[in-house]
C-alpha cells in the first residue's frame, strides 16, 4: 500500500499537479534548448522530478505527457456557473424550480455518470433481474463506477454495500426510506455483505443534542431501518458513537484518510469556516472509512481490495468525492456510487425534508389520520385553480407533490401512466390524485409501522455486534 503523501502536497488537485508537471516540462525542454548553465537545468530538473513523484502519490499513475488525470473529477461543491441557482450539500438542497433541482446540470457539476438506458440494460442482463422502479423511472439517475461492479458481479469478485443514515431525531421521514428500500433490493440481487453507519457522532457535532441522546437516536433510527428487512446474516449496523471505540481496523482507516486530506481541501468540499468546530473539519473521515473493506476486519478477514458500491441520495456525494480522491495513494479500491434525486417536501421540490418542521413530509410514525391531513393540507398541487380551468387545461405532473411522491411508491408502471394522463388532460382533480396517493402510503406506513413493533432489543443488538457474516472471504 502507498501510504508516503502528506498534507502539503494533498493540497493541490491532481490536475493542478499535472499542469505544473506539463509547464516544468516545457521550462526544462526550453533551458536546455537555450543551452543555459548546468545548475540552472539542473534545478528545474529536480523540481520537475518531484512533481512527478507528487503526481504519482496522490493519482496512484505516472505522468504521461498528454494524458491529464483521467478519472479527475472537481472535489469542489461551488457551482461553476453564476447563473446556476441550485445548490446542494449534505446539509443543504436549494433551486428555484417548482420542477426541483436540474440533476443533469448536477452530473455535470459533480462529474458523475448519468445512468442510462444501457447501463440499466446491462444491469438488467448480468444480473437476470428485473430492474426496480427507481431505475426505470429515473429516481436512481447518476452513478460512479457502476459498470466496474457490474464487471466484478460478472467474474465472480467479491464486492459490498455501504449505506448509512445522520441520526437527528427519532423519527425518520419517507424520503429516509429512498436509500433503505433500493439497498434493499440491491443486497437481495447481488447477495453481498452491506454495513450500515449511524453517523450519531455528526448529528452531535452538527445539532443542539448530547452524545447520549445522539445515541438513543441512532437505535430508535436503527430499529426502522431493521423494519426495512434487512437480512440479519448478511448485515452490519454499526453507531459511530459505539463501533469506533472498538475497531481499530476503522480507526486505522480514519487517520490515514485524515492524512491526506487537508483543511483546505475540506473547505472547499463542505465549506467549512474558520470557526467551525474541529470535529466538523475530521468528521467527513469518519464518512469515508467505511467505503473501505479494511475497516470491517471481521467481515472481510483484513482484505483490503473489495470494492465498495454506496447507494445514497446525491446530497452524500461531496463525502465520496473526497474519498474517491483519497483512496488511490491509499492504495484502495474507489468506491462505486449510485445516487437518487430528492424525495420533495409536500411544500414542493424547492426544498429538502426537514424532521424538525412535521408538515414537511409524512413520517414514518404518522397514523393514517395524519398522512391523510397532511397530504390533503399540505401536498402542493399542479393543478388549477377552479374545476372548470383544471378540466379545460388539465394539472402539471412536473410539480404537483402527490404526483411526485406516487412515483416513488406506486409500483404498478400502468397505473401510474393512466393517472398521468388523466390528471394531465383534466379528467382527474387534484383531490381525487390526493385520495390515490392517501391509499397508497396509509398501507405502505402502517405494514412498516408493523414490521417495526416486531424489532426486539435483542435483534438490535445482534445486527449491531461485530461479527463475521454469512460470507467467506
Ligand atoms: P441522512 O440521515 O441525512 O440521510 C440518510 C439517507 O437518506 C438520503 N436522503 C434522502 N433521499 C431521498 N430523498 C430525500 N429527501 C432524502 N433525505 C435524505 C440521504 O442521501 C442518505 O442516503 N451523513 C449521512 C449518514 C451517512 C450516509 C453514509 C448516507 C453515513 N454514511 C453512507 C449514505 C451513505 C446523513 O446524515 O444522512
Amino acid at each position: 500500500m502507498s501510504n508516503r503523501q502528506n498534507c502539503d502536497s494533498g493540497s493541490l488537485s491532481p490536475l493542478e499537479l499535472y499542469e505544473r508537471v506539463t509547464t516544468q516540462g516545457d521550462k526544462v525542454r526550453s533551458l536546455k534548448a537555450a543551452e543555459a548553465p548546468k545548475d540552472e537545468i539542473d534545478t528545474a530538473v529536480k523540481l520537475l522530478l518531484s512533481l512527478k513523484l507528487m503526481y504519482k502519490a496522490t493519482t496512484g499513475e505516472g505522468y504521461k505527457a498528454g494524458s491529464p488525470p483521467t478519472d479527475f473529477t472537481p472535489i469542489n461543491n461551488a457551482p461553476t456557473l453564476a447563473e446556476d441557482d441550485d445548490f446542494v450539500d449534505p446539509w443543504t438542497v436549494q433551486t428555484s424550480s417548482a420542477k426541483g433541482v436540474d440533476y443533469d446540470k448536477l452530473i455535470v457539476r459533480f462529474g458523475s455518470s448519468k445512468i442510462d438506458k444501457e447501463l440499466i440494460n446491462r444491469l438488467e442482463r448480468v444480473t437476470g433481474q428485473k430492474p426496480h422502479h427507481f431505475l426505470r423511472r429515473g429516481i436512481f439517475f447518476s452513478h460512479r463506477d457502476m459498470n466496474q461492479i457490474l464487471d466484478a458481479y460478472e467474474n465472480k469478485k467479491p464486492f459490498y454495500l455501504y449505506t448509512g443514515r445522520g441520526p437527528s431525531s427519532e423519527a425518520m421521514h419517507v424520503g429516509h426510506l429512498i436509500p433503505l428500500i433500493f439497498t434493499k433490493w440491491l443486497q437481495e440481487v447481488f447477495d453481498i455483505p452491506l454495513v450500515i453507519q449511524l453517523t450519531d457522532d455528526e448529528k452531535y457535532l452538527w445539532k443542539d443534542l448530547t452524545v447520549e441522546r445522539a445515541y438513543e437516536y441512532a437505535v430508535e433510527n436503527v430499529k426502522d431501518i431493521i423494519a426495512c428487512g434487512f437480512d440479519i446474516n448478511k448485515t452490519f449496523i454499526f453507531s459511530d458513537l459505539d463501533y469506533l471505540g472498538m475497531s481499530p481496523g476503522f480507526y486505522k482507516n480514519i487517520v490515514k484518510i485524515q492524512k491526506h486530506v487537508t483543511f483546505n481541501q475540506v473547505k472547499g468540499i463542505f465549506g467549512f469556516t474558520d470557526s467551525d468546530c474541529i470535529g466538523k473539519i475530521s468528521f467527513p473521515a469518519i464518512q469515508a472509512a467505511p467505503s473501505f473493506s479494511s475497516t470491517f476486519p471481521q467481515i472481510f478477514k483484513g482484505k483490503e481490495d473489495i470494492q465498495c458500491l454506496i447507494p445514497c441520495a446525491i446530497d452524500q456525494d461531496p463525502y465520496f468525492r473526497m474519498t474517491r480522491d483519497v483512496a488511490p495513494r491509499l492504495g484502495y479500491p474507489k468506491p462505486a456510487l449510485l445516487h437518487s434525486i430528492f424525495f420533495p417536501a409536500l411544500q414542493g421540490a424547492q426544498t429538502k425534508m426537514s424532521a424538525s418542521d412535521p408538515n414537511s413530509s409524512i413520517f414514518l410514525t404518522d397514523t393514517p389520520k395524519q398522512i391523510k391531513t397532511k397530504i390533503n393540507k399540505h401536498a402542493f398541487s399542479g393543478g388549477k385553480d377552479t374545476i372548470e380551468e383544471h378540466r379545460k387545461y388539465g394539472g402539471n405532473c412536473d410539480v404537483d407533490v402527490s404526483y411526485m411522491y406516487l412515483t416513488f411508491f406506486l409500483e404498478d408502471d400502468d397505473k401510474l401512466e393512466q393517472l398521468k394522463q388523466a390528471y394531465t388532460s383534466g379528467a382527474l382533480l387534484t383531490g381525487e390524485l390526493k385520495k390515490v396517493l392517501i391509499e397508497t402510503l396509509q398501507p405502505l406506513i402502517a405494514a412498516h409501522q408493523e414490521r417495526r413493533k416486531q424489532v426486539t432489543n435483542e435483534m438490535v443488538k445482534q445486527f449491531m455486534t461485530p461479527r463475521k457474516l454469512a460470507f467467506e472471504f
